[in-house]
């Protein structure tokens, strides 16, 4: 009898409660969005996996040329094939891109300028983390160097692109994937000198993350008057990215899978983890917003720091510096 309760109460709140609350208080968001994108082109950064890969087969499935641009082009390969079981008129191409090489990034841009004239959505989705320290192949902290440096680089070279794509009336868009994480980015500010010494290692993907809002703030600034919207987003918190990004053993990471199996279930699937990029890059109702943070479909409010405008022109200016590029467009 009484193990019949311990049984049956295990069971509610294991199972039963989570079930409820993700359908309910935690429903995940989802795009409704059923516009078409026929003869538009699409590049995706980072799409061999996870939201990236479902994000493009989202936007291929709505008719757009779209390109998937990755470091691992025999991943990139299987993420192509994979999409094209699903949907055999997809439109999919393949661009190599190291975001850490910024010669990787200007060889992607030129690759794809000789294939396309526009650009109508740009999603810069790749995202690096790691708990160690390393730097790129231009020297710097990899995190700040591949989740934003390698980012600014390319969506400035393909900026010619996305303003022959934009009209008055459809804007061409760029999303940068950022992450809720930017709020746990402890001071106010990106701290060059330390990250590039090693010295804010748990942190340091915050900060990336960080300054993937702050540059959505200035490159906003700047694009006023121009046919093109710029928006930074939350992606959903996914099952395979959050074990992989915090417990990136195997084994530990079924375990908790399986120990934390209410927990696992309230994250989401991929599908369901993509819901806002694929929003922020089609849906109506954000035509012509721009310089906002996206977060569950819906507009958000970043962290403060993430709005301090003296600091989103000191990356600015320092990612000009690392690039080369002049500070205006
Ligand atoms: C914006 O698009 C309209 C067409 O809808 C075009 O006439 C105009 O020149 C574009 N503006 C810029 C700055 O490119």
């Amino acid at each position: 009898m009484s193990l019949a309760i311990i049984v049956g109460s295990l069971t509610v709140s294991w199972f039963v409660v989570p079930v409820l609350l993700k359908l309910t208080v935690f429903k995940p968001a989802k795009c409704r969005s059923s516009v078409r994108l026929d003869g538009k082109v699409v590049l995706v950064t980072g799409a061999n996996t996870g939201l990236g890969k479902v994000t493009a087969k989202d936007l291929a499935s709505r008719g757009a040329v779209v390109y998937i641009a990755c470091r691992d082009v025999t991943k990139a390969e299987a993420a192509k094939r994979d999409i094209l079981s699903s949907n055999s008129a997809a439109q999919v191409n393949l661009l190599k891109l190291d975001l850490g090489s910024l010669r990787s990034v200007r060889d992607c841009a030129d690759a794809f300028k000789q294939r396309e004239e526009k650009l109508d959505v740009l999603v810069a989705n790749a995202g690096f983390g790691s708990l160690g320290f390393s730097l790129t192949e231009d020297g710097v902290e990899s995190h700040l160097g591949v989740n934003h440096l390698g980012h600014f680089y390319l969506t400035r070279l393909l900026l010619p692109c996305l303003e022959k794509a934009g009209t008055d009336a459809s804007k061409s868009r760029i999303v940068v994937v950022s992450s809720v994480a930017h709020k746990m980015a402890r001071g106010p500010m990106i701290q060059y000198e330390k990250l590039q010494k090693g010295e804010v290692r748990r942190n340091a993907y915050g900060q990336s993350k960080l300054a993937n809002l702050l540059f959505v703030k200035y490159f906003d600034s700047l694009l006023a008057g121009r046919n093109i919207t710029i928006n930074g987003l939350h992606p959903g918190t996914v099952k395979t990215e959050f074990f992989r990004n915090y417990f990136p053993y195997r084994l530990l990471n079924t375990m908790l899978s399986i120990l934390c199996i209410s927990f696992y279930y309230m994250l989401l699937t991929e599908e369901e983890g993509s819901q806002t990029n694929i929003w922020a890059s089609v849906s109506e109702e954000l035509e012509g917003v721009s310089g906002k943070y996206l977060k569950g479909c819906k507009i958000s409010s970043p962290s403060v720091a993430a709005q301090n405008v003296k600091e989103a022109e000191k990356l600015w200016k320092w990612s000009c510096e690392k690039t080369g590029l002049p500070h205006e467009l």
